[in-house]
């Protein structure tokens, strides 16, 4: 249920961003990433054939947490619940995509920056808001700025992160961290080597579990 969904994504305390230019290189990198250990994805709206991507995965790899990203309208939010989304990710405020969610009892992660933004999304009903282009906007000072008004609100740091900033955006009280390009590398797939994928999504999972150890 959802609130198995929210711990599960606090646990693992990342949320790959996955964007490719088609099905099965989305596949391939699901598996790559998979692989390290990271069983949670967010399938972004952006991927050709998105929903068949969820819908295989939701087939295939019942281990793997499935999320729909980049969902700007309670539609796309039906159809992504219907492919088997467990939690729903926006980069915005959708009131009605927020609302849909809430019918089936999906999380929903909408996108707010400012502060009138992250309050606004998380008095929608939020679970989470996603704090993004986090980096653009400072990184993980922002983030620690935003906290200290709003402790309560729940945030996922996304845009920029990288395993150099890992670290910074935990401490500063991330709830979990939305990783795009540093970890969904689309290059070294395209090179035939998704280890280095795999490779970088174990290097995510031991900062996660050195955080939680001292915290
Ligand atoms: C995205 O929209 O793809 C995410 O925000 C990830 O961004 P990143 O590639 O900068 O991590």
């Amino acid at each position: 249920d959802k609130i198995k969904v929210l711990e599960e994504l606090k646990t693992i305390g990342l949320v790959p961003v996955l964007r490719a230019d088609s099905v099965a290189k989305a596949l391939a990198l699901a598996e790559a990433i998979a692989a390290g250990g990271v069983t949670v994805l967010e399938i972004t709206m952006t991927v050709p054939g998105a929903m068949q991507v969820m819908r295989t995965l939701a087939e295939t790899r019942p281990d793997i947490l499935i999320g729909a990203g980049t969902v700007l309208d309670p539609e796309t939010a039906r159809m992504c619940i219907l492919e088997g989304a467990q939690f729903v990710v926006s980069p915005a405020v959708n009131t009605k995509t927020i609302e849909m969610c809430h019918r089936y009892s999906i999380a929903v992660l909408p996108g707010g920056l400012t502060p009138t933004e992250v309050v606004t999304a998380w008095q929608a009903g939020a679970d989470v808001v996603k704090v993004f282009p986090a980096s653009a906007m400072g990184g993980a000072a922002y983030l620690k700025n935003l906290k200290a008004p709003l402790p309560q609100v729940e945030l996922i740091p996304t845009g920029g992160v990288s395993l150099h900033s890992a670290m910074s955006f935990l401490e500063a009280g991330a709830f979990a961290l939305g990783v795009g390009s540093d970890l969904v590398d689309a290059k070294a797939m395209a090179e035939g080597r998704p280890e280095v994928v795999t490779e970088t999504a174990r290097k995510y999972l031991s900062i996660v579990k050195e955080f939680r150890a001292k915290a």
